[in-house]
């Protein structure tokens, strides 16, 4: 590179690496880079909204043999498509546990405090388009997530808008969380720098 040139970008100020990603539409990719810095081997997590099992197969890799991951799914379809996922990268089946419920029911089934929590909304990319997440169970889970949050811990949100009901569930998101502010969380909104009006959003949670 040309020496004028380099300079040029010497004296620029660093650019957010997240602000990239989310330039380039990918809240989960940032999702992803945020809870790699708050979750270690041994850790409990939960994947609240399994699909077809990519994030669990990232959390999985991030508590490794000695943690565990809880993963959450109404879907039969998305449990089995998950579970072959699960096998084809080898990931232990007693690493991970997956529920065919609703992510409303993690205050009952999960018993142990957790590092982090993910929830990837919408519908199962693939799959039926009308079976989607909802505004008051999100919230309920949400709430459960929080109730087993451990202090040092994260939840992220992917929240997607642009399908019927996702507007919805994203403002009540949005209003859940903004109360959440001045508690024991501390509240990051990671909006699009986009100018796409429903483009995706992520949120995270961490517990002070
Ligand atoms: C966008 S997909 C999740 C993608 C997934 N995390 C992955 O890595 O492939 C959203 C999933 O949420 C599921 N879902 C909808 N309502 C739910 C509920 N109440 N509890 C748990 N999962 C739910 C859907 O069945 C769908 O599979």
């Amino acid at each position: 590179m040309p020496e004028h040139q380099s300079s040029r970008y010497r004296d620029r100020p660093p650019v957010d690496n997240n602000i990239i990603r989310m330039l380039c539409g990918r809240p989960t990719a940032v999702a992803h880079d945020l809870i790699c810095e708050h979750v270690k081997l041994g850790d409990r997590v939960v994947d609240a909204t399994l699909g077809n099992g990519y994030d669990t197969i990232f959390l999985a890799g991030l508590v490794g043999p000695t943690g565990h991951v809880d993963s959450f799914d109404i879907q039969k379809e998305a449990i089995e498509s998950a579970r072959e996922k699960l096998r084809e990268h080898n990931t232990c089946s007693n690493q991970v546990t997956l529920h065919h419920a609703s992510h409303e029911k993690i205050g009952s089934l999960v018993k142990t405090p957790l590092q982090a929590v993910m929830f990837n909304l919408g519908y199962l990319p693939g799959g039926d388009k009308q079976v989607i997440t909802r505004a008051a169970s999100t919230l309920s889970a949400l709430q459960a997530a929080l109730d087993l949050l451990l202090p040092g811990g994260i939840v992220s949100i992917v929240a997607y808008i642009g399908h019927p009901g996702g507007m919805e569930e994203g403002e009540a998101l949005r209003v859940f969380c903004r109360a959440l502010e001045g508690s024991a969380f501390s509240v990051t909104f990671h909006e699009s720098p986009s100018d796409n009006p429903i483009a995706p959003f992520l949120i995270t949670i961490n517990r002070d």
